[in-house]
C-alpha cells in the first residue's frame, strides 16, 4: 500500500543581530524574555531545567541549555494534539557588528491543518505582529513604556536607581513635606525608589506603589534595609487602585509620574481616601515647557498630560482635597546647592516655567 507522504516540518524563524558580545546578548534576552513572556501570561524559568507554563499549564521545558550559545526547548503547541511536539531554539552566534540571535520554530505542520494555512498562520500572526509592533503607534509606545511611563530593562534600572536629574525637585520635596520619624508616607509612582531612600533617613515608614514589575523589584532593592526592618513595602498596583489601607498615611507624595496617569482624578481620590485627616499630599510635575528638551522628547512628549496650574487645583480639589495650590519653584538652587555639573545647573537654569508643585491637603 502506498504511504501517506510525510508532512514536511514547518520551519519559522525569526533574527536579528543586537549589538552586544555574546555573553551580554545571551543574558539579555533570556532577561527580557522572562519578563516579556510574562505580561504575556508565561511564566519562563531560564536555565538546564527550566519551563515555559501558561495558566500553570506545560507549554515548553528546555532540553539544551548552552550558555552564550543555545537554548532548545521541546514545545508542546496543542493540547488536542498531545503527541505533536515541536522544537524551538533560541541561537547566539557572533556575527559582525555584535551577536546574531535567532529563534526557529520546528514542526506543527499538523497543527495547521490544510498545508495553504500554514502561510495564514505566519502572515497573519507571525508577520502581522512583527509589521504592526515597527509601525509608528506601537514604537512611540514602547519607547515610552520602556524610559519613563512603565520603565524596564537594564537602561532604566540604571537611570532610576540614581536619577541626578530628578534630585533637585526630591530635595524641594523633601522641604514641603517635612517628614519626620512619626510619618507614614505614601508614594505614587515610585520608579527605582531613589526619592524614598532620601525620605526614608527621616526616620519615617512608607509605602510605595508603581505598575512596573522592574521598577518595584528596584525600588525594593534599592531600599533593602528598610523593606527588611518593616519600615517599607512596594507594592506593584495601578496608581488609580491603590491596594492601601483606608486613612493609613499622614502624607503621600508623587514625583515626575502624574503626566503618565490614565485617570489621574481616580488617583486623587485614593490618595485623599488614603490619607489621615490633615493629611498632605505633594506632587512635582512638569509643565509643556518641558516639551522638545532631554527632559521630554518625542514620542514621550506626546502621550504625556500637561496641566494647567488651575486644572491641577481642580483636580485636587474634586479629588476631595479641601486645599490646594500649585507653585512654580525654581530648581536652579537645589541644583547649585547638590552640587549638580554646571551644565545639569544650566538646564534648569533655561527652563525658569518648567518646575510645577502641588501642594494640597485632606
Ligand atoms: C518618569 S518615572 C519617575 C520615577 C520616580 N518617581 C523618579 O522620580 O525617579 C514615572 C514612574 O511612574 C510609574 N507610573 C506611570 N504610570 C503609572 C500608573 N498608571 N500607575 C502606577 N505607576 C505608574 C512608572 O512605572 C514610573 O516608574
Amino acid at each position: 500500500m502506498p504511504r501517506a507522504p510525510r508532512k514536511e516540518p514547518l520551519r519559522v524563524e525569526v533574527a536579528s543581530v543586537v549589538p552586544l558580545k555574546r555573553a551580554e546578548a545571551f543574558s539579555v534576552v533570556v532577561d527580557e524574555l522572562v519578563e516579556a513572556l510574562g505580561r504575556q501570561g508565561l511564566v519562563f524559568v531560564p536555565g538546564p531545567k527550566g519551563t515555559i507554563t501558561q495558566q500553570e499549564k506545560p507549554v515548553g521545558h528546555v532540553e539544551a541549555w548552552v550558555p552564550k550559545e543555545r537554548i532548545r526547548l521541546a514545545w508542546h503547541p496543542a493540547p488536542w494534539l498531545p503527541n505533536e511536539t515541536t522544537e524551538l531554539e533560541l541561537r547566539f552566534a557572533d556575527a559582525a557588528g555584535g551577536t546574531r540571535v535567532s529563534a526557529e520554530h520546528r514542526g506543527g505542520a499538523d497543527v495547521f491543518g490544510e498545508a495553504g494555512e500554514v502561510a495564514g498562520w505566519v502572515a497573519g500572526s507571525a508577520l502581522a505582529s512583527f509589521v504592526a509592533n515597527l509601525a509608528p503607534a506601537a514604537l512611540g509606545d514602547w519607547v515610552t513604556d520602556r524610559t519613563a511611563r512603565r520603565p524596564s530593562g537594564r537602561r532604566s534600572r540604571g537611570i532610576y536607581s540614581d536619577p541626578i536629574f530628578h534630585r533637585p525637585n526630591f530635595a524641594l520635596l523633601l522641604e514641603v513635606l517635612e517628614l519626620g520619624p512619626r510619618d507614614r508616607l505614601l508614594e505614587v509612582g515610585c520608579g527605582g525608589g531613589a526619592f524614598l531612600q532620601e525620605a526614608l533617613r527621616s526616620g519615617c515608614s512608607a509605602t510605595a506603589v508603581d505598575h512596573s514589575p522592574d521598577m518595584v523589584r528596584l525600588a525594593r532593592a534599592n531600599n533593602r534595609a528598610a523593606v527588611e526592618a518593616g519600615r517599607l513595602e512596594v507594592l506593584e498596583a495601578e496608581a488609580s487602585e491603590l491596594p492601601v489601607i483606608t486613612g493609613a498615611y499622614t502624607c503621600a507624595v508623587s514625583t515626575g509620574a502624574l503626566a503618565f496617569f490614565p485617570r489621574a482624578l481616580e488617583t486623587f481620590r485614593e490618595v485623599h481616601r488614603a490619607l489621615t485627616p490633615g493629611g498632605r499630599f505633594a506632587v512635582f510635575t512638569g509643565t509643556r515647557e518641558l516639551v522638545g528638551t532631554p527632559a521630554c522628547p518625542e514620542p514621550i512628549a506626546s502621550r504625556v498630560h500637561f496641566y494647567e496650574d488651575a486644572e491641577l487645583e481642580t483636580l485636587a480639589r474634586q479629588g476631595g482635597f479641601r486645599s490646594a495650590e500649585v507653585r512654580r519653584p525654581d530648581l536652579v538652587r537645589y541644583a547649585v546647592a547638590l552640587g549638580l555639573a554646571p551644565d545639569v545647573v544650566d538646564l534648569f537654569r533655561s527652563l525658569p516655567a518648567a518646575a510645577q508643585l502641588l501642594v494640597a491637603h485632606r
